[in-house]
């Protein structure tokens, strides 16, 4: 069993894109270390617990007939709420039909998204951050397959500035040509945000053409697996994105990003074919360097970190990630060079 923190267990995830599960479909997808078979019929979704109640078989790679879900293997069906409609060959008249139940999952569908929930006190939908489904925006989606590495050091490394222009020198900073620039923590309670004003935009290629007028960006981390970085411009937003990390396992987890863009500046193609020729390269070094850390930690059985001046946010992102609140207020400002 995996060791997440009850606000993690119990909070809605991200799963699927709603275009991975097509009407008649079913889709195994895995939630913190438990297998989930995703299906769809014609009245929306359904999450059973990958596990048939009969013997056992998954039920992922079932069918999807009359509504329900098939179990490949003795043939049970089962509604999207795990209601067992059908044992083949038998009769169910006079059945104790709760007991042939498979377990099923609250799941919900925004905005191209599905997210399923362990929890039974989880609000009753997904909270979402800011713009997520503002219709004044252009809108994509980009998904990245299953990572090595802990959902918590992926945010961690979003909400770091001071990677960018190391790990991805000439992309997105330079470290030779670093920028003075004033950092301020603003502490909401039960979220945090980090903004970056700077005078001069970076030196990286990506964002000399992707973000030319900003001049702040700002990183909100909304636990526990939300993180949306916004880079706003003299008047308004130039790009948003909202990126959530979702724990497979103890040791994978699954990324998704949400890009936001102001309509009308450029065709939303061109700007989803931009965006992501420059970011390829920069996921692909987060990516490694995941991946590498999580292996160097799993090697010396546990993650040791010290903390340097830089890690301005302390461990307040691992407080709200256990589900804490932290103290809501401004930290005076961090002068910094990135
Ligand atoms: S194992 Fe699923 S129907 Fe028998
Ligand atoms: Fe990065």
């Amino acid at each position: 069993m995996s060791e997440f923190p009850q606000a993690v267990r119990e909070a809605w995830h991200m799963v699927a894109l709603s275009s991975d599960v097509r009407r008649g479909q079913a889709r195994k997808i895995t939630l913190m270390d438990t297998p989930i078979a995703l299906f769809r019929n014609g009245e929306g979704l359904g999450a059973l617990v990958d596990r048939c109640p009969h013997r056992n078989y998954p039920l992922s790679e079932g069918s999807v007939r009359d509504g329900t879900l098939e179990c490949p293997y003795h043939g049970w069906r089962f509604e999207r709420d795990g209601t067992c409609r059908d044992v083949p060959g038998c009769s169910l008249d006079n059945v104790d039909i709760s007991r042939l139940s498979a377990k099923a999952l609250r799941v919900c569908e925004r905005h191209g998204a599905i997210f399923v929930t362990f929890g039974d006190a989880a609000p009753a939908a997904p909270p979402l951050p800011p713009d997520f489904g503002n219709p004044d925006l252009d809108h994509f989606w980009w998904q990245q397959g299953t990572w090595q590495g802990r959902a918590f050091d992926a945010i961690e490394n979003v909400m770091d500035p001071f990677h960018t222009g190391h790990l991805h020198h000439g992309f997105i900073r330079r470290r030779d040509k670093r920028h003075p620039v004033e950092l301020v923590v603003e502490s909401h309670g039960n979220s945090i945000a980090m903004t970056i004003h700077q005078s001069a935009p970076d030196h990286g290629i990506m964002s000399r053409a992707l973000e030319r007028d900003r001049t702040c960006s700002v990183s909100h981390y909304y636990p526990p697996t939300t993180v949306q970085a916004r880079w706003e411009g003299e008047t308004k937003l130039t790009l948003c994105v909202t990126a959530i990390f979702t724990p497979a396992t103890d040791g994978t987890f699954t990324p998704f990003a949400r890009f936001s863009t102001p309509k009308g500046f450029a065709p939303s193609w061109l700007k989803q074919g931009a965006i992501r020729l420059f970011l390829n390269p920069v996921v692909a070094q987060d990516r490694r360097a995941l991946e590498k850390q999580h292996r160097v930690m799993q090697h010396f059985g546990q993650p040791r970190f010290v903390s340097g001046p830089g890690d301005i946010l302390e461990d307040r992102l691992h407080r709200l990630w256990k589900g804490e609140t932290i103290a809501s207020g401004e930290d005076p400002p961090v002068a910094a060079r990135l």
